[in-house]
């Protein structure tokens, strides 16, 4: 780190100004999570962080996990080049999970050469060493590690909000569901340990942060692999606890293994907010067999309907696949039937995408485009309608929220979250950015509230 704080400082002299840096997050959150921990290591070499291409350090952090992912980074990436020519100090990496296919790599070495490093999302951390390297090597630096079982503590971390933050909880993922890249790409489940996760959320508080949102692609199966296994009810019970902490939520929940403990802990609970987001992708018990969920369309329901009796203003939200191989119309319907009977407060619904090296793409009955298409119009025209009912049920209450920005159409508008992760939108001053107020939801329109600060 300390060679590329050498080069910065020269680079700013012969700037006149301080060096730029850009990142772009192209998946999840993990993924946001990881261009934060970027950006942290960049900031600490010296450069400072901008908005735009036009830096002079750009990283593309990238996903795969659907081929439109991909799509757009190719997409973007002439524009880089066209950048780099009219700047030759930029400096552009690529990284996250695409770079963990080995087709992807083969194609950037061929037809992206101005790219100066690629490396993958094991080894984030290394990026000062690789970019050092590259200052002495003057080739195109690849560092991509297959798997590993190493979780690096105590990164630098810029954050985008300084009142809320994600906290890893675990990587990587062994649930192998046949559609899905991602733990071929993050590697084998691994759990952080809780000391180290509690001792972030304390410094994290000491910082001035009210939410933290805990990240894990199964955030259920959290702590099984420990030395002394602690589930993540568990957890979250330990966290509840620090003081100043005053909202905690989380996610992903894999139906397969939510505990009657978790429920029983959000319940009890006054800071784990009142939002699940409980992915179904398909309603469809033989199609969820195929995609190697492990429950089927009774057991979900069961669920859902435990999780309503225990938690009755809860918000739940989804993520549903349409044209999985061999889904047909009734499988279809049954996965419609599902979402009016769950009545989700919003839904995540994407088109089946190939991804080559899961069991899934080799599965005969691959569904055609269109009647994918037709099939995802006829979900999105119901899920819409649900969620606008859903939302609207808390119109005339008086809600805590969290301020979170100005508006960016109105300015004289703050926009907030409430408990249940909807959005309202009322009149007030900036400097309640940050801070939990009360709110009356005077008015639902569509997916979010118009409402006003009360007057306490
Ligand atoms: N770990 C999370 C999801 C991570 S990926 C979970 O299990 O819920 C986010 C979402 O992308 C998934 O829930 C799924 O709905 C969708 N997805 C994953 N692979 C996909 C594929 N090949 N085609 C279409 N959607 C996919
Ligand atoms: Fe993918 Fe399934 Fe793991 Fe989620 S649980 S990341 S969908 S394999
Ligand atoms: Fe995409 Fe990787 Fe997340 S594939 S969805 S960025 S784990």
């Amino acid at each position: 780190m300390a060679k590329c704080r050498v080069y910065v400082k020269e680079l700013e002299k012969k700037l006149g100004r301080r060096p730029t840096f850009f990142t772009q997050t192209f998946g999840c959150q993990m993924n946001a999570k990881d261009s934060e921990k970027l950006a942290g290591i960049l900031e600490k070499i010296g450069y400072v962080q901008v908005e735009g291409e036009e830096a002079d350090f750009v990283v593309y952090n990238t996903c795969t996990v659907r081929e439109n992912a991909n799509t757009r980074v190719y997409g973007r990436l002439g524009y880089l080049n066209s950048l780099k020519r009219k700047n030759p100090n930029m400096m552009i990496a690529l990284c996250g999970c695409m770079m963990q296919e080995n087709a992807v790599v083969e194609k950037i070495k061929k037809s992206y050469r101005f790219v100066d490093m690629i490396f993958g999302t094991h080894n984030i951390f290394k990026l000062a060493e690789l970019m050092d390297t590259r200052l002495s090597s003057k080739t195109m630096i690849i560092d991509i590690w297959k798997d590993t079982s190493l979780i690096v503590e105590d990164l630098p971390s810029e954050r985008k909000y300084r009142f809320k933050a994600g906290v890893n909880i675990m990587y990587g993922c062994n649930n192998f569901c046949s559609y899905c890249i991602v733990p071929y790409v993050r590697g084998r489940e691994r759990s952080r340990n809780p000391e180290d996760i509690v001792k972030e959320v304390e410094e994290l508080v000491a910082d001035g942060v009210v939410e933290i949102m805990l990240l894990g692609q199964n955030v259920n199966s959290y702590g099984k692999s420990l030395k002394e296994p602690l589930s993540f009810a568990a957890l979250l019970s330990r966290l509840e606890q620090i003081e100043g902490l005053k909202r905690i939520r989380f996610m992903t929940s894999h139906p397969k293994d939510l505990s009657d403990e978790l429920i029983e802990v959000m319940r009890t609970s006054g800071k784990i907010c009142r939002h699940l987001h409980l992915p179904v992708q398909s309603g469809s018990t033989r199609i969820l067999k195929k995609m190697n969920r492990n429950y089927t369309r009774e057991d979900y329901l069961k669920l859902a309907e435990k999780i309503r009796t225990a938690m009755p203003d809860i918000s739940l939200t989804t993520d549903i696949i349409i044209g999985f191989p061999g889904e047909t119309e009734e499988d279809f319907l049954e996965t419609l039937e599902v979402v009016k009977k769950v009545r989700y407060d919003s839904a995540y619904t994407f088109l089946y995408s190939k991804r080559s090296g899961t069991p899934a793409a080799v599965m005969e009955g691959q569904v055609e485009e269109a009647v994918a298409k037709e099939r995802f119009d006829r979900l999105l025209k119901t899920v819409q309608g649900i969620a606008g009912e859903m939302t609207g049920r808390m119109e005339g209450m008086e809600e805590e929220v969290l301020v979170e920005e100005k508006n960016s159409q109105n300015p004289s508008l703050l926009t907030g979250r409430l408990s249940n992760n909807s959005l309202v939108h009322f009149k007030g001053s900036e400097d309640l950015i940050g801070k939990l107020v009360r709110v009356k939801l005077s008015e639902c329109r569509g997916f979010y509230y118009f409402g006003e600060l009360a007057k306490n």
